[in-house]
């Protein structure tokens, strides 16, 4: 059994829309447990440490420069959610990065519309509403770099009769 832990942020658009409680309803809904949360305003030194080189590397300089701007914007809602394949089951309910792509019951996909070429000619990123890591070298890096091992919180859910 893949016990795991991994990192959803809010970014600031979903958080100044008022989208927290709707998309954090639909991981705990699926019996995802949330285990550490909070709102936070990032600074550039910690943004660079979360969109790493990496995104350079895949996507160019640009869309990183344009990337750390916007998570520096306004404040984040940072959380860790842990479940049974919780990794590829937050990545299933948050949707494709593209917006357009992104399938409709997906979060991405019912908050967001924006494509990458409407975004690269505006030079803005493309305003997806939530990040989730990709797979488990990210999850135990960005749950490490976001939450200290005392904002983690052991507790059981009701449900989880139905788990174990
Ligand atoms: O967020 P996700 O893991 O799905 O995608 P990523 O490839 O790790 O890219 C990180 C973020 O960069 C995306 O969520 C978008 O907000 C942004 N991005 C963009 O603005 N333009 C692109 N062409 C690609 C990504
Ligand atoms: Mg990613």
């Amino acid at each position: 059994m893949a016990l795991q832990q991994t990192l959803v942020l809010i970014k600031p658009d979903g958080v100044a829309r008022g989208l927290t409680g709707e998309i954090t309803k639909r991981f705990e809904r699926i019996g995802l447990k949330i285990v550490a949360l909070k709102l936070v305003r990032v600074n550039m030194d910690h943004a660079k440490q979360h969109y790493t080189e990496d995104i350079t590397e895949r996507h160019g300089e640009k869309v990183r420069d344009n990337l750390l701007n916007f998570i520096t914007e306004g404040p984040v809602v940072a959380m860790i959610l842990e479940g049974v394949d919780a990794i590829a089951n937050v990545r299933k309910i948050v949707g494709s990065t593209e917006s357009k792509s992104a399938s409709p019951g997906t979060i991405r996909g019912d908050f967001s519309h924006v494509s990458y070429s409407h975004a690269d000619e505006k030079e803005i990123p493309v305003k997806n509403v939530i990040h989730a890591s990709a797979d488990e070298t990210d999850a135990k890096n960005e749950t490490a770099l976001w939450f200290s091992i005392d904002e983690i919180c052991d507790y059981k859910r009701t449900d989880e009769c139905h788990v174990f």
